[in-house]
């Protein structure tokens, strides 16, 4: 018979596996955690949403949805049986993505519930996976984690802006985050005198330079000119400096607005930096952007976006609505963590192995030993401690090299004896020392030891 063939994840997704899952949690219970001191709720939406949402809230012409999107035809108005293969592709077919991001799920969920009837504004996070067909690289994928939050409804009030990065940063200091730097802007608004009048001058700009820049800039030059700000390019960022700057064409309201976010942020000690190129690669974002990097990321050193996107609702069939967030890229803030850690000269695994080593290892030897051994790990973990029960009999002496290997801090020696006693000995691995305990002694040993 013909091997089996070997599967592996596909390209630019990966498995997330012990004992660097346990750092996921505990960054998830914290963002849970500091998100919930803002008074925020969690939303979870669907992963896949109609292909229009996306277009119509990111933008047609953005990267993300022009190019990323996995996009696939589902069935509509069929049974489930009609929709054999050979009928995907009828005229009935809808057109479904995977979400590359969950702004426009959250605005078409808000819409969909009512949630304008509800206190404004409504402050809601998500975490979960989001999907871009991006070329992989470090801190890139196809496949990648987002913690994100909005706020829904409302005012516009500079305060709101302010508090939602206030949050983000509170939320980066707690995790310690290494080489947090927050850059904001402000784009202005989509009216003539304000982002129109700034777009059409820095098209001519762009235009008179045209030859000097690479293919994307002079595509960008047609169908989204701001995109240009973005470059990386080398030979672009001398002739980028040399172009007209948004802030020069703000009008009053916006200017207003941006100086007030930015005195609010300083009463609230967060430290930001100004850089007027600070665009965002999504359709719906107007006045207030900005953006954390964080240190050991390469050039993919984005932790995290966003900005205030008041209209997009009202774009998506709403009510006319206030509204702003950021998301989080949750694989970046990872890599950051653990290379802060290793930069600390610690090993990137211990301080997570600790919370996935059992703390007691029950090394149980002898027939009528099992039922002991069982009960003991069945009221140890009731008691809320970790605990390794080796599935058949073991020599004491394998017992022990496996429980040191799995780095349990203690081993439970179980033996005819010590049934028949009724004492256990307790052995602690890192010294050798041993000690006897009853049932409950051992547990209140346990527990003092836990601090
Ligand atoms: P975004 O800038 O497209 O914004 O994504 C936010 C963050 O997600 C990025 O800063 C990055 O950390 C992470 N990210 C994006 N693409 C990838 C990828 N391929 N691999 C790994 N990480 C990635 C948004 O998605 C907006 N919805 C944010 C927002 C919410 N604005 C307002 N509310």
């Amino acid at each position: 018979m013909a091997k089996p063939p070997k599967f592996q994840a596909i390209r630019g997704t990966r498995d997330l596996l012990p004992p660097e899952t346990a750092l996921w949690n505990r960054v998830e219970e914290n963002a849970r955690h500091v998100f919930g001191t803002f008074g925020f709720g969690e939303i979870r939406p669907p992963v896949f949403e109609p292909t229009e949402l996306f277009a119509r809230a990111v933008g047609g012409e953005t990267d993300i949805v022009s190019k990323e999107m996995y996009t696939f035809a589902d069935q509509t108005g069929q049974s489930e049986e009609a929709s054999s293969l050979a009928t995907r592709h009828s005229p009935l077919a809808t057109s479904i993505s995977l979400r590359p991001e969950a702004t426009a799920s959250v605005c078409r969920a808000y819409i969909e519930h009512n949630m304008q009837q509800l206190p404004q504004p409504q402050k809601l996070y998500y975490l979960g996976p989001m999907f871009r067909r991006e070329r992989p690289q470090k801190g890139r994928y196809r496949q990648f984690y987002q913690i994100g939050a909005e706020v829904l409804g409302g005012s516009d009030a500079p305060a709101i802006d302010a508090e939602v990065i206030e949050m983000v940063m509170t939320f980066f200091n707690r995790l310690q985050l290494p080489g947090v730097q927050l850059d904001v802007n402000s784009i202005g608004h989509a009216a003539d005198n304000c982002r129109r009048g700034y777009v059409a001058a820095l098209k001519s700009a762009l235009e008179k330079v045209k030859d000097k820049l690479g293919a994307d800039s002079q595509r960008r030059i047609e169908t989204n000119p701001l995109r240009v700000l973005d470059s990386k390019l080398e030979h672009e960022q001398p002739i980028i400096e040399t172009l007209p700057r948004i802030a020069d064409h703000l009008c009053d309201d916006c200017k207003a607005h941006y100086a007030a976010v930015k005195c609010q942020l300083e009463l609230r000690g967060v430290l930001y930096k100004e850089n007027w190129r600070l665009v965002r690669g999504l359709d719906y974002y107007m006045r207030t952007t900005f953006e954390i990097t964080a240190q050991g990321l390469g050039s993919q050193n984005a932790v995290c976006g966003g900005g205030r996107y008041d209209g997009l609702v009202e774009l998506l069939g709403g009510p006319p609505t206030k509204g702003i967030g950021f998301a989080i890229g949750e694989d970046r803030l990872i890599l950051s963590l653990l290379e802060g850690l290793k930069s600390q000269g610690g090993s990137p695994n211990s301080p997570l192995a600790a919370g996935h080593s059992p703390l007691v290892y029950i090394a149980w030897m002898g027939e009528h030993v099992c039922a002991t051994a069982i009960r003991a790990a069945k009221d140890l973990r009731n008691a809320g401690f970790s605990v390794e029960l080796p599935p058949t009999e073991q020599k004491f002496g394998k017992a022990l090299e496996r429980a040191s290997k799995l780095g349990s801090r203690y081993a439970l020696i179980l033996g005819d004896n010590e049934v028949a006693e009724g004492s256990w000995t307790l052995k602690t691995l890192a010294d050798g020392s041993q000690q006897k305990f009853t049932e409950p002694e051992l547990l209140e040993f346990l527990r003092s030891s836990r601090g």
